[in-house]
């Protein structure tokens, strides 16, 4: 965590400024292990994590590292039996296995494939294509609110400088697994749970995101009020795929309805697009219209924007996605098999509640395409394929793929 950062954080409980108890590992203006103090409390920070749940592995691992057994702690804190060993094993014999492989041992099978597959998902494609937004809100911290792993947040740093990033989530693990993998110099993780009251100052965030989220936290209504009470004026809030409560979803949480979505948010102004509307426009025109509400009563899952000023409520070009991605695999979600002449691809859903939460895939991706070795060494067919997200950019460690597309 950036010590910069101490002067923006605020004790969630006493609402005290937070300061340095312990210093273990720091690597310049970065603290790695340590214990953080406010008034009333102190908060174990383990692998750049800072740990801010109030509980009992809290207090364990806060006795660790007051003894320093660094490893002890972290082994406490991380979920999972199998997941735990490799991470440690990992770190103790300088292995680096790849995201793919170590998600592979997550105990809940459905949220292995979610987060396998999670560049794949029409609903993660339907935000990234609101990063022309956080551009242009580039100049102050954005907050990735329940970030998971930080799929989002990876994509967000290749337009904004990671070390504007905060992630806070719920899970320490998802957090060590952001860090490692997909986001290695965010400004701050934080596991805190974001149905409470969020650990910063007033008036701090430019944009705040919070994606295939908002509907599975229970106390909307204070969180909609410290989304408010933390993000400046100028800024904007981002809520890609709301689930409507009014429509089915296979994995629901607790929506609610249009209107109540924006009653939560009424001192904004804000603008409503169905997520097949966003996802529409990019694959097949390259751009992000905002400039006006559409219906979205009848949609099962929408985009809401929201701002106090009109500034980002406008039509933004996204050829600045395809643009910056230095090497290229093919999209997981596509089956490949090598020929000589190049490269035959088949759509292929991981299992049958994927094919059913992201029917979109169906209706958008190719099912089958074919590319030839002339294809990789041309950059319209390159930039084609991006747009089409058969090629995509992912993390260095992400996957273990046998042929990596250099873009020229
Ligand atoms: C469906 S996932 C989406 C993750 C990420 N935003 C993405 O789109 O890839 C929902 C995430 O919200 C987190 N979450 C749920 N309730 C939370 C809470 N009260 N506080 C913080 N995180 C929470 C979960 O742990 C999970 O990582």
């Amino acid at each position: 965590m950036e010590e910069a950062l101490l002067e923006y954080l605020r004790c969630p409980f006493c609402g005290s400024a937070l300061e340095i108890e312990k210093v273990i590992h720091i690597n310049t203006t970065r603290i790695i292990d340590g214990i953080l103090r406010c008034m009333c409390r102190e908060y174990p920070l383990i692998s750049g994590i800072l740990y801010m749940r109030d509980d009992e592995i809290s207090k364990k691992v806060l006795m660790l590292l007051r003894k320093e057994r660094l490893h002890a702690a972290l082994y406490l804190i991380l979920e999972g039996r199998m997941i735990k060993k490799a991470i440690i094993w990992a770190n103790r014999f300088h292995i680096q296995p790849t995201f793919w492989r170590i998600i592979g041992l997550w105990n809940w099978k459905y949220w292995t494939y979610y987060l396998r597959y999670r560049f794949s998902a029409p609903s993660f494609i339907a935000a990234v294509a609101l990063l022309p937004v956080i551009k242009e809100a580039c100049d102050g911290y954005m907050l990735d609110l329940c970030a998971g792993v930080g799929h989002f947040s990876f994509a967000a740093a290749k337009h904004i400088p990671p070390t504007q990033i905060i992630c806070v989530e719920r899970r320490f693990t998802s957090l060590y697994f952001a860090r490692e993998f997909f986001i290695p110099h965010a400004a701050a993780y934080i596991a805190w749970e974001a149905h409470q009251m969020l650990p910063f100052v007033d008036n701090f965030f430019k944009t705040i995101v919070c994606l295939d989220s908002f509907h599975y936290l229970d106390t909307k209504y204070l969180v909609s009020k410290e989304i408010e009470r933390v993000l400046t004026y100028e800024g904007v809030v981002l809520l890609p795929h709301l689930h409507n409560q009014k429509m089915f979803n296979i994995l629901p949480g607790s929506p609610l309805t249009v209107h109540d979505y924006q009653r939560l948010f009424s001192n904004f102004r804000f603008r409503m697009i169905p997520e097949e509307t966003i996802l529409k426009n990019l694959l097949e025109a390259q751009v992000l219209d905002i400039t006006h509400n559409d219906n979205v009563d009848e949609v099962d899952a929408f985009t809401m924007i929201m701002s106090k000023t009109d500034r980002y409520f406008k039509q933004y070009s996204t050829h600045m996605l395809f643009s910056d991605a230095e090497e290229l695999i093919v999209n997981p979600i596509y089956r490949q098999r090598k020929t000589k002449k190049g490269w035959q691809l088949k759509l292929k859903f991981p299992c049958r509640l994927y094919k059913v939460e992201f029917p979109l895939i169906n209706k958008y991706f190719e099912k089958r395409l074919f590319i030839s070795n002339e294809d990789i060494n041309n950059t319209d067919t390159i930039y084609k394929l991006q747009t089409q997200f058969v090629l995509i950019n992912v993390p260095p460690r992400f996957v273990q793929v046998k042929h990596v597309i250099k873009k020229r």
